[in-house]
């Protein structure tokens, strides 16, 4: 959470800042706040409210710098306010600084600083560690740098900081450990970010900051040290990422051209890599594992939120074709429970933003008990895919929308080729189903496409059934998960309580909340469980709610059945909830709309959760 941007170099800062802070608002947006360097010494502007709004109340004021650093909160410590917002100022005033993480000791940090004097102006844990810093600085009369180090060592938590220090003009100091921060390159100057999306339109040469690395960055210099103060060589990667891929290209909101984009997101998850004709899948981060995962007598997944929703259906999918036991597990309980993993399990990490915290720490902790970890992951060189041995990206290109909707569909076509692949070597599919889900699998971009199309009516149910007050969507088997996340979309993006259940589990409690003005979302494309799914709705009927189901095209039954349909066409009910999702994310997208929402930036929510 919280959106970090730096800039030093010849250009002026401030407009880098902010067209930064813009791209990175999906991590949070609480509070805005910026840090310049200038003829007027060293200047913080910061509010409450999203970036724009610290924008349009700062106009007039001198915000000419060479060097700066912007902070879009998503508060933990204190609520947002202007004054809990970043920069922070240290009591000397010498020093700014904005953070990104929690500093779990800070309690206690706070009060030695408050023996010693200090006044705090914020509820916040960022000002404490400032203080913290600058206390060092001057007891131990050394350089910022050495007093970094030194305070990082007594601190326990996650952080990224940038700090600014009126006597050092053009520095900034960065520190990372456990929250992302990449530094751009180029002749002259350097970028800070969150992520690479600010610094696009000027360097396409980045380095990812490992933890426990400080950084000293000027200009046309960039130092790398450990927190042992050893010389660290700069690895500069090449970003592979354009401008366009971040921008709305026409469509209202990030959420709505994510939604359209899955026919070719899922289409460039699959190139490369799935070839149905020759009916072979190569998965060149996987293939050094096959082995493991062929004889692994156990897999767990873990995940958080839509991911793993995900998992779940990755479940379902990997015991049947590879006959492997399969766990699905919330990473944040995860991680706290004393989870017996033994030697042959194999552990998958699935994220998009690849910096979850939850989902990074499982998996830390699952690594040092001796598990293989396979990192399915969106955001290439993230935290998740770097501390994973092995996995696939899902290419799925930057997803911006806080509500995540085409990360979900790449997921799934990267998780159903691996149990494709496991079970194919493993023999617990035949050669005749593996080619037809090859096939059916290379068919699911065109069949999305498909399924957009006839989504023209979604618009309108929206409208009919804005003003319900609770959803409940149901679904089996495969689609069970699917309806799990269709109300997960429905409730971040609208603000509706929106429950999902297994469609038979229904009957054992929530089928009393049904009545004449409940919507109830089923989940009813054509598959295994059919018929039993065509029985649930019928009980519903019974009780007067209002039925509201995704189904197969030319599906009469169900459509007979129901008050409203959306329609996906035929597939294998494996691959099937890549599609069935779909008119899912249009529904909850379109009631966030009609509701007049941000659907964007969705109340509360970020779309990188690097806090536990
Ligand atoms: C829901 C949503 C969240 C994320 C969750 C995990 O729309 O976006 O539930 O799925 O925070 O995030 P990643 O996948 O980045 O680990």
């Amino acid at each position: 959470m919280c959106g970090i941007v730096g800039y030093t170099g010849p250009r002026e800062a401030y407009p880098i800042i902010i067209k930064g802070l813009k791209r990175l608002e999906y991590r949070g947006y609480d509070s805005t706040g910026v840090a310049l360097h200038n003829s007027d010494g060293l200047k913080i502007f910061k509010k409450k409210g999203k970036v724009a709004e610290l924008e349009d109340a700062i106009i007039g004021k001198n915000l000419h710098a060479t060097v700066g650093i912007g902070h879009t909160r998503w508060a933990t410590h204190g609520e947002p306010s202007d004054r809990n917002a970043h920069p922070h100022r240290s009591a000397g005033g010498k020093l700014a600084m904005i953070h990104n993480g929690i500093i779990e000791n800070y309690i206690q940090l706070k009060q030695e600083l408050t023996n010693k004097g200090y006044i705090f102006t914020s509820e916040t844990d960022t000002e404490v560690l400032l203080n913290f810093i600058e206390e060092i600085r001057k007891n131990n009369q050394c350089y910022l740098e050495e007093a970094v180090r030194v305070a990082l060592k007594r601190v326990t938590g996650a952080y990224v900081i940038l700090i600014l220090d009126e006597d050092n003009p053009d520095t900034i100091i960065a520190a990372r450990k456990g929250s992302p921060l990449v530094i751009g390159v180029a002749k002259g100057e350097h970028f800070l970010g969150s992520d690479a999306s600010p610094m696009l339109e000027y360097t396409k040469e980045v380095v990812y900051v490992n933890d426990y690395e400080l950084a000293i960055v000027k200009p046309d210099q960039l130092i790398l040290k450990n927190l042992g103060n050893e010389k660290i060589t700069p690895y500069v990667q090449k970003l592979d990422l354009e401008l366009a891929a971040i921008e709305k290209g026409g469509y209202d909101h990030f959420m709505l051209k994510e939604i359209f984009e899955q026919p070719q997101t899922i289409y460039d998850c699959l190139r490369g890599r799935l070839d149905a004709e020759a009916g072979t899948i190569t998965m060149s981060g996987i293939q050094q594992y096959t082995e493991q995962i062929v004889n692994a007598n156990r897999i767990i997944m873990v995940a958080c939120g839509t991911s793993w929703h995900a998992g779940l259906v990755a479940e379902y999918i990997f015991e049947e074709l590879c006959r492997i036991n399969v766990e699905v597990e919330y990473a944040s309980e995860f991680r706290y429970r004393n989870p017996v993993i033994n030697k042959g399990d194999v552990i998958i990490a699935i994220s998009q933003s690849g910096e979850t915290a939850d989902t990074l720490v499982a998996i830390e902790n699952a690594k040092q008990k001796g598990a293989i970890i396979l990192g399915v992951v969106n955001v290439v060189g993230s935290s998740i895919a770097r501390t994973s041995h092995g996995g696939a990206y899902t290419h799925a290109g930057p997803e911006i929308g806080v509500a995540s909707t085409k990360a979900f569909t790449a997921q799934l076509a990267v998780l159903t080729m691996i149990a494709l692949k496991i079970g194919y070597i493993k023999g617990t599919i035949s050669e005749e189903r593996y080619r037809h889900l090859l096939n059916e699998l290379q068919q699911i971009p065109e069949k999305a496409a498909w399924t957009l199309k006839h989504s023209g009516k979604i618009k309108e149910l929206a409208e009919k059934y804005k003003d319900a007050r609770d959803f409940l969507y149901l679904g089996r088997g495969y689609n069970f998960p699917v309806a799990l996340e269709g109300a997960l979309k429905l409730k971040e993006i609208s603000y509706l309580h929106a429950e999902g259940y297994p469609a038979a589990e229904m009957k054992h409690g929530p089928i009393a909340l049904v009545e004449k003005t409940l919507p109830v979302v089923f989940v009813a494309t054509r598959d295994a469980w059919h018929e039993k799914v065509i029985s649930n709705m019928q009980e519903i009927k019974a009780r007067k709610g209002k039925v509201v189901a995704v189904i197969t095209e030319g599906d009469k039954t169900s459509e007979q059945l129901s008050d409203d349909v959306m329609i996906v066409p035929e597939a294998d009910e494996i691959v099937a909830p890549m599609l069935s999702v779909v008119p899912l994310q249009l529904l909850a997208y379109y009631i966030g709309v009609a509701k007049g929402y941000d659907v964007d930036k969705p109340r509360n929510l970020a779309k990188s959760v690097t806090v536990e």
